[in-house]
């Protein structure tokens, strides 16, 4: 996990402009990471990891992937987790149902949060749409509470812009 005492630019000290700004950087950067590996497990394997180690205050980042009526594991950085989470049940269920991120300031006042690392406090999901088709979530958690705005909503759906189109064939 990150170093939380580690001042960084997602702090206020540079304010929401720096954070957008940080975000066009990591989707250029994550462009470049996944451009020419058609494979989809790899590509959610480097994109996990990179989100994981360029955002600050994150416990978990990774993906679920919709397999039937509900949502499976794939790749990830941070605590092992609960496998499989039904269509409409907790955060990540909730953006597959609505198709819509689904930003939560406290997982604790989130009824029906699906608890896999007790140290979470905050969580941001971001489904994963190509085109109509519904391929899985984005799943970020944070010990800190309120960790995510809406800059950083925008952000991670234009990360996730990039990562849905490195991802042919794993749905
Ligand atoms: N908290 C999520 C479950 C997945 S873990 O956070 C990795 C949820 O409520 O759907």
């Amino acid at each position: 996990m990150h170093d939380l005492k580690r001042a960084t630019p997602w702090t206020a000290a540079r304010g929401a402009v720096g954070k957008a700004a940080l975000y066009d950087e990591l989707a250029g950067e994550l462009d470049g990471l996944l451009s020419g590996e058609p494979d989809p497990v790899a590509n959610a394997a480097n994109a996990a990891a990179a989100i994981y180690h360029a955002l600050p205050e994150l416990n978990w980042a990774g993906f679920y992937f919709l397999r039937g009526e509900e949502l499976v594991l794939g790749p990830f950085q941070g605590r092992p987790a609960c496998v499989r989470i039904p269509i409409g049940k907790g955060v990540c269920g909730t953006a597959a149902l609505h198709r819509r991120s689904v930003l939560v300031p406290d997982v604790e006042a989130f009824p029906g949060h699906i608890a896999c690392d007790t140290a979470s406090r905050s969580e941001l999901v971001v489904p994963l749409l190509a085109g109509d088709a519904l391929l899985g979530v984005l799943d970020l958690d944070s010990p800190m509470l309120g960790r995510f705005d809406e800059v950083d909503r925008e952000g991670c759906e234009r990360l996730v812009g990039v990562i849905v189109r490195h991802l042919g064939g794993i749905a």
